[in-house]
């Protein structure tokens, strides 16, 4: 059977359904709702495969202090069911939350808390590492990462 791949902008609350066992497992769905879901300029990004989603990330114009740059986006729950992790289904995820924010907005940068987990897939995309790992109390250590140029 071929594979059919779709990426699509989906709202908050559909994201939960992977968020949770990706991200929450075990933990009450509430706990998937993040500050920032609903804001203007947020948008959400799933990818499905045969019409079942597979994977999500979130996109939230937010500043982060470490930065000076005008425009400034925070990526958020990105999330690929692990069945499907290592398949570069995250890598084309992320890669349409960049093309879409640089088509807004050419000086855009992009920064997130990333799990120390995760650092190597990010610097696969040109991402950098800023600041000291820190704690996110009752998921695990985290570092902040970023990259200026998104296209
Ligand atoms: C991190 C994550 C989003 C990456 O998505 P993915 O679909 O698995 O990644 P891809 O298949 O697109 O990976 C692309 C490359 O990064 C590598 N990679 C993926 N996850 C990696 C990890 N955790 N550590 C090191 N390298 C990783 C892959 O081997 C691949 O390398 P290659 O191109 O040289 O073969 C996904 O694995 C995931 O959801 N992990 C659990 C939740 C998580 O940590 N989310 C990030 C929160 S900051």
């Amino acid at each position: 059977m071929s594979i059919n791949l779709m990426i699509r902008e989906i709202t908050a609350e559909e994201t939960y359904s992977i968020r949770q066992p990706v991200l929450r497992p075990g933990r009450p769905i509430l706990e998937c709702q993040f500050s920032g879901d609903q804001d203007e300029g947020t948008f959400h990004l799933s990818i499905f495969q045969n019409s079942n989603i597979i994977g999500v990330a979130s996109f939230m114009k937010n500043s982060n202090p470490f930065f000076k740059n005008h425009t400034q986006y925070q990526l958020r729950g990105m999330a690929i069911l692990a069945e499907f992790k290592n398949m570069g289904y995250g890598s084309l995820l992320l890669k349409e939350g960049e093309k879409k924010i640089d088509l807004v907005n050419k000086d855009a940068m992009l920064w997130f808390n990333a799990r120390i987990t995760a650092v190597d897939f990010y610097k696969k995309h040109g991402y950098e590492c800023i600041g000291k790992p820190f704690e996110v109390p009752g998921v695990c250590e985290h570092i902040v990462m970023f990259k200026d140029h998104l296209n």
